[in-house]
């Protein structure tokens, strides 16, 4: 019989979304409840997991700790890892300064395995348990991060991103070569093991309409796979896409109009949007990322969280590494925090978790395997110290209710807050 593992904790569950109603209605948390793990998967939560565990399951304290699902980064880029925290640069500037230049070093097959371990130790570190990466245009980026993530037993979701102009000489592909690789590397590696392709045009300045349209041709021949890309994260870019695409009717129809617009597609940033866009993502089922830490740090403005979700739209979190200034999703949840204060909401920490965790896996489409605990999900979990420093301890321990104990990590806390991580029924960390 294969081995179970009873958890024993504060267990956070979910059964709505917090946006769209009362948060209270959508999530809680089990106080002193339990879950029980038998291969890989989660087989049963609280009495029902006393019950089932029988006198062989192994035991795992956490009294006191949150047992939360693995949080899902659903937009980063693994290849920036070595050039988090560059200084002073907006985004285009950004770009060609720090970002393309390190990108280039992944020319080097070595140097990508490399940097992709490192940054799946790095976010494992951090209780995260999948995320959804831009690779860069070399093919074996794609394998190194895929390979990485089966290694560890991670849901992955990852493709190879696409430019064929305005990147430097030796970061350019061509419209066929796009096409081409993304299928080679899409049969390789979509749905083998836990991993999941994603179509992958960077933006629009750096692909031509011929390779977008190469890219739309090749969604629609894959339909199950997800296409990921950035969309209105700053004023300057979307001025720059105008000049780009005098036909569009706003920067979303630059993907619109060119079959890159889906319900599996995924819109990273989607911060400055006019209302028909708005209006196309939700009516659509499109997901739209907020990277709450890179738009602060590159200076992208204030992502409208509370509209766009109350309003129907499914959203999803990331660290944008490198964009973003961090690879912890505690962190990110604060910045998202922060980001809605400066437009006068109040984002419950309900909220934070739930968009951390069971949003980030709607917008990729895998909400019926990840970032939920319940019987028959993917055991990813994260467990949380909710007294992981003396600052928070001194705040968690005069809290009456379990929310207050919650909320000062979540906004103080860092990866020595992260207690365990699983990943598919195993313990990685811990
Ligand atoms: N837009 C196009 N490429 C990128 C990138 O690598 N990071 C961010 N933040 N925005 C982008
Ligand atoms: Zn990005």
């Amino acid at each position: 019989m294969n081995t179970r593992h009873l958890l024993t904790g504060h267990v956070l569950r979910f059964s709505g979304n917090p946006y769209t109603g009362p948060w209270q209605d959508a999530v809680r948390i089990d106080e002193n409840s339990a879950l029980l793990i038998e291969d890989g998967h989660i087989v049963s939560v609280g009495e029902a997991a006393h019950a089932a565990a029988g006198p062989d399951a192994v035991l795992h304290d956490y009294t006191g700790q949150l047992i939360s699902p693995g949080f899902i980064d659903a937009h980063a880029h693994y290849p920036q890892t070595a050039m988090i925290a560059s200084w002073g640069k907006r985004l285009i500037d950004w770009l060609n300064t720090y970002t393309f230049p390190e990108e280039m070093r992944l020319d080097d097959a070595d140097y990508a395995r490399t940097i992709a371990a490192r940054y799946l130790d790095l976010v494992l570190d951090h209780g995260t348990t999948s995320v959804a990466s831009f690779c860069t245009i070399h093919p074996h980026s794609v394998d190194a991060l895929f390979q990485a993530g089966a290694a560890r037993g991670m849901a992955i979701v990852a493709g190879k991103t696409c430019m064929d102009r305005y990147a430097p000489d030796g970061l350019r592909d061509t419209v066929q070569g796009a096409y081409d690789d993304s299928k080679v590397l899409l049969n390789r590696w979509h749905r083998t093991g836990r991993a999941v392709y994603a179509i992958t045009p960077r933006f629009s300045p750096t692909s031509s309409p011929d390779q977008m349209h190469a890219l739309g041709a090749l969604w629609a021949e894959y339909p199950d796979a997800l296409m990921q890309t950035h969309l209105s994260e700053q004023v300057d870019e979307i001025a720059w896409v105008r000049d780009l695409y005098p036909e569009a009717r706003d920067y979303l129809d630059t993907y619109e109009a060119t079959g890159l617009l889906g319900a599996r597609g995924l819109y990273g940033h989607s911060i400055h949007l006019e209302p028909r866009e708005i209006d196309r993502l939700r009516e659509v089922g499109a997901g739209v990322v907020h990277c709450p830490t890179s738009n602060t740090f590159i200076g992208s403005g204030l992502f409208d969280l509370m509209g766009l979700a109350r309003g129907g739209q499914s959203v999803g979190l990331a660290t944008d590494t490198g964009g973003g200034s961090s690879f912890s999703m505690l962190r990110t949840m604060a910045a998202a925090y922060e980001v809605a204060q400066l437009r006068g909401e109040a984002v419950h920490a309900a909220q934070l978790l739930w968009l951390a965790t069971a949003g980030s896996a709607w917008v990729l489409h895998r909400q019926d395997e990840i970032g939920a605990l319940a019987p028959g999900m993917a055991a990813d979990i994260c467990v949380l110290d909710l007294s992981s420093t003396p600052a928070i301890a001194q705040r968690s321990h005069e809290a009456e209710q379990i929310w207050d104990a919650v909320f000062p990590t979540i906004m103080m806390g860092d990866d020595r807050a992260v207690s365990a991580v699983w990943v598919n029924g195993k313990l990685r960390r811990g």
